[in-house]
């Protein structure tokens, strides 16, 4: 058994009248006719409560795409319950075994599974194709694949022996079940906490933003058509605090995998130290939190590419990609040539729903969303500080939709200059040209984060300035780029400081936090 080194899936193109597009615009339409009755999935049984809650799309909030069964704190316990019943097999398969499964999940994904997942993805989280297919398709078979290829490298790495004696390190699944708490803006990233963990031989218990199981009930499909034996991955639909009090109170809680908001992370982590005498092990806190992603141009940036790192950047998925830019230091000598770039880019970017191809932007997941971003586009209005040079414009009465917005001020501490506001609006900061050092410090002091962010430059001094005086602001740094679309086995993902524990998502080290490794010592 060798797996070999993957390579990245290659991006479909949708373009008219391509076989993937016809495929993919029947799918939407099949999935649209239908209303979808979404059970939980506990212990490979499909699990009814009649406690139903309607999923529609954003773009589109009175269509009806289906009904979720929603869960109680008995389903949680079921699911650890069945979690642990189906351990002391899936921990003893080999690991290869395993792989196999992964594999083939990749497989399917990049076949028959395509449309279907693309299609739930745009529809229910109103991603547009081009966004769904490197989220839901490529990143997630890449997830599959060169996790895969990390576990067999870690499995491989073995200590020395000495003659008459054979050392062996034995990476063993953590003692008790995973939690994998997801969000809703990648698929990929919601496949792949309870997979990673999975594949290291745990058990889950995943608990899926509402707003994301649309796509995950075709997840689940997709795992039980892999192979995943039942109860080694459990779909509940819980209520946050529900899921976490019977989960956080359980001995035999081992670790928790999740991405979404700073918040909700920091809340996890008192809970879990307040119980701390109550598990079996410490248990592996592992997160992937909030950003206020920068962009920063140095006097000798390049135009041109700096507007397209921000429209980019800042507008993809509607701005809701953890990566996504949303604070902009500009240098005067530039900042109105770059503005000029955006706001033409920004008038090509068509708005509507997610069926007609050419819309760039759709709307934001809900109507707690839509409210937050017209509220802060409000203040904005209202406020002598800033001034909005681009979009403004909201509107919900048959989706959510916000303008893509650029607010630019003079005060490098403005609100939407600090916090994560999670929607297509980005804020511009004009800097004295001369002034680049003292922005840098502006830049990595403003904000708690440090996921991800960008400098454009073209002087080779400026842009080792700026990695080194911005070393601890983002978990993934770009020059001369944009600050999003990180690709697995190239640019592994994660931030520190308020964004998370920054254990690199599709990478060796994340695999690390859920083996628990035994050494042993055999003398002959
Ligand atoms: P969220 O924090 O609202 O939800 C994440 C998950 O936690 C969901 O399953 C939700 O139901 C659950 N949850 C919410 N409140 C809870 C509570 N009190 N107790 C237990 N569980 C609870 O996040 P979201 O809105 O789904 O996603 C957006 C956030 O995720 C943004 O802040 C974004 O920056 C972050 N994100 C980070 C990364 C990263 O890699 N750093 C990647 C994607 C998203
Ligand atoms: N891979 C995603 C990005 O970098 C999170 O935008």
């Amino acid at each position: 058994f060798n797996v070999p080194v993957p390579i990245n899936e290659p991006v479909k193109g949708y373009a008219p009248n391509s076989p993937e597009r016809t495929e993919l615009l029947k799918t939407l339409k099949e999935l649209k006719q239908q209303e979808r009755d979404i059970p939980m999935h506990i212990g490979g049984q499909e699990v009814r409560t009649g406690n139903t809650q309607r999923i529609s799309p954003p773009h589109d909030h009175q269509h009806t795409l289906g009904y979720f069964h929603d869960g109680a704190a008995e389903h949680v316990q079921q699911a650890i319950d069945a979690a642990l019943a189906a351990r002391p097999q899936w921990a003893e398969l080999p690991w290869e075994q395993r792989a196999a499964i992964f594999l083939k999940a990749a497989d399917l994904l990049a076949g028959p599974y395509r449309a279907r997942i693309n299609a739930a993805t745009m529809l229910g989280q109103s991603k547009n194709c081009f966004q769904a297919e490197i989220d839901a398709a490529c990143e997630l078979i890449d997830f599959f694949r060169f996790n895969v290829h990390f576990m067999q490298e870690l499995y491989r790495q073995q200590p020395q022996s000495q003659p008459g004696m054979w050392n062996r390190l034995e990476h063993r699944p953590l003692e008790g079940f995973v939690f994998a708490l997801t969000p809703f803006n990648f698929t990929s990233i919601a496949a792949n906490l309870p997979s990673s963990a999975a594949m290291m031989g745990n058990v889950v218990v995943w608990k899926p933003a509402n707003t994301q199981i649309y796509s995950a009930q075709v997840l689940m499909e997709l795992f039980k058509e892999a192979g995943v034996p039942d109860g080694v991955i459990n779909l509940v639909y819980v209520d946050g605090p529900t899921a976490g009090e019977v989960i956080f109170n359980h001995p035999d809680f081992a670790g928790i995998h999740f991405t979404g908001s700073t918040g909700v992370f920091q809340n996890i982590w008192k809970t879990i130290g307040q119980n701390i005498h109550k598990y079996k092990s410490y248990p592996r806190i592992v997160g992937e939190t909030g950003g206020k992603d920068f962009i920063v141009a140095h006097h000798t940036a390049h135009a041109k590419a700096v507007a397209v790192g921000i429209s980019r950047g800042a507008f993809e998925y509607q701005g809701q990609k953890c990566s996504a830019a949303s604070r902009v230091y500009l240098p005067s000598n530039l900042a109105d040539e770059i503005l000029g770039y955006v706001k033409e880019d920004l008038k090509s970017f068509k708005m509507g729903d997610v069926e007609d191809f050419s819309n760039f932007i759709n709307a934001v997941i809900d109507e707690r969303s839509f409210d937050k971003l017209a509220k802060y586009i409000d203040g904005a209005k209202a406020d002598p500080n800033a001034e909005i040079v681009a979009g403004g414009n909201y509107d919900k009465s048959k989706g959510y939709f916000i303008e893509p917005t650029v607010i630019v001020t003079k005060d490098p501490k403005y609100v939407t200059m600090c916090e994560e506001l999670f929607g297509p609006v980005v804020t511009v900061h004009v800097y004295d040209a001369d002034k680049f050092e003292e922005t840098l410090e502006l830049v990595d002091t403003t904000s708690p984060y440090a996921l991800t962010g960008a400098v454009f430059a073209q002087d080779r001094y400026a842009i080792d300035l700026a990695s080194k005086k911005l070393v601890q602001a983002a978990g993934n740094f770009y020059i001369n780029d944009k600050p999003t679309g990180a690709v697995v086995g190239q640019q592994p993902f994660g931030g520190a400081r308020a964004s998370g524990t920054n254990d690199k998502a599709g990478s060796i080290l994340n695999l690390l936090r859920w083996v628990s490794p035994r050494a042993i010592k055999e003398t002959f």
